[in-house]
């Protein structure tokens, strides 16, 4: 569904390269952790795929496929095309991310304008329909307000309603709750995994919180300085990391946490009847091949258009 191949990007008013050289594939269905340093080029990554690179203000190479559209190299028609409809986005601060002077529904309704013929009335029974899957408790009232009336919660409730109100078969999600309180946080998490559960929305999500992702993703890759350092199931990475780096965000953990998510792994080994993944040597696709057993629950499940 998404494949990166040998990506680089560097802006013009830059030494360094701010992605340089990274490669990995998402399946149908996968929900992938991108975790790493402050400036070590997730953003720049998410952006590429999205094609919302400024791109007179770099060079670039690399293959960025989407369902087999190179998104690195589209034209504006195709990039029209497919964001939005095909790729939703959401990014960390929803209050910036939207428009104050325009309702909320209208906001979420934006993208069936630009990509359907549907009438003005389907559309709103669209973005309430999107509204309700995010779980805001109104969405009627909800599609009437505008974003200073709701909370840092609800707003990105509705950011996420309106990346994913075309149905879009990937979904990418830049820091989408680090804005947010602990509480919040983990509501707005399981509403991800519910997401992916019932639509088989492909995820690419973006922190710098190794134990957030923890929590979402089977499957978790570590850049550091535009490149990725070390990859493979969330779980052998989060208990045999290789790469010092690693080492060195996993010692930030507390140690409770630790404690409490090695017995999570134990009874859900226990549970699949399966041993722990062996350390070293597993490839990506090995990984990801058996996502519907996840033990974030990942499905390859079905997508309606
Ligand atoms: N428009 C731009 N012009 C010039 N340099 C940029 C631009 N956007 C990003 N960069 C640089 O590219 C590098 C990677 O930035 P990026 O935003 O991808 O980091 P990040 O991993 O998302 O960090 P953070 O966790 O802080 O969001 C940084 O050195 C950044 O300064
Ligand atoms: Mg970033």
């Amino acid at each position: 569904m998404l494949e990166v191949r040998d990506l680089h990007v560097k802006f013009h008013n830059r030494d360094r390269e701010a992605v340089a050289g990274v490669s990995f594939t998402l399946k149908d269905g996968e929900i992938l952790g991108l975790v790493g340093e402050s400036g070590s080029g997730k953003s720049v990554t998410a952006m590429s795929i999205a094609g919302l690179l400024p791109r007179k203000k770099c060079d670039y190479r690399g293959d960025v496929l989407v369902d087999g559209e190179d998104m690195l190299h589209a034209n504006r028609a195709l990039l029209r095309k497919v964001q939005g409809n095909k790729i939703g986005v959401v990014f960390q601060e929803p209050m910036s991310a939207m428009d104050p002077l325009m309702k909320v529904g209208k906001q979420v309704e934006e993208v069936l304008e630009i990509h359907t013929d549907l009438s003005p009335e389907e559309r709103k029974k669209r973005a309430i329909q999107a509204l309700e899957d995010v779980e805001l408790p109104d969405p009627e009232e909800v599609y009437n307000k505008y974003p200073h009336e709701l909370s840092g919660g609800m707003l990105q409730r509705s950011m996420i309603a309106a990346a994913i109100v075309a149905r879009p078969s990937l979904l990418l999600l830049d820091e989408p709750t680090t804005a947010l309180d602990v509480t919040i946080q983990a509501q707005i998490l399981e509403l991800l995994k519910k997401l992916n559960k019932k639509h088989g929305m492909s995820m690419l999500f973006i922190s710098h919180n190794l134990n957030v992702v923890r929590k979402l993703c089977k499957r978790v890759a570590v850049m550091q300085r535009g490149v990725i350092v070390e990859e493979g199931s969330t779980k052998k990475v989060f208990f045999h990391p290789q790469h010092p780096y690693t080492q060195h965000l996993i010692e930030c953990i507390p140690a409770r946490v630790k404690v409490i998510a090695r017995k999570h792994a134990e009874e859900e080994a226990e549970e699949a009847g399966q041993m722990q993944p062996a350390e070293g040597g597993q490839t990506v696709s090995a990984d990801s091949g058996n996502a519907a057993s996840a033990d974030s629950g990942q499905t390859g499940g079905d997508r309606n258009g």
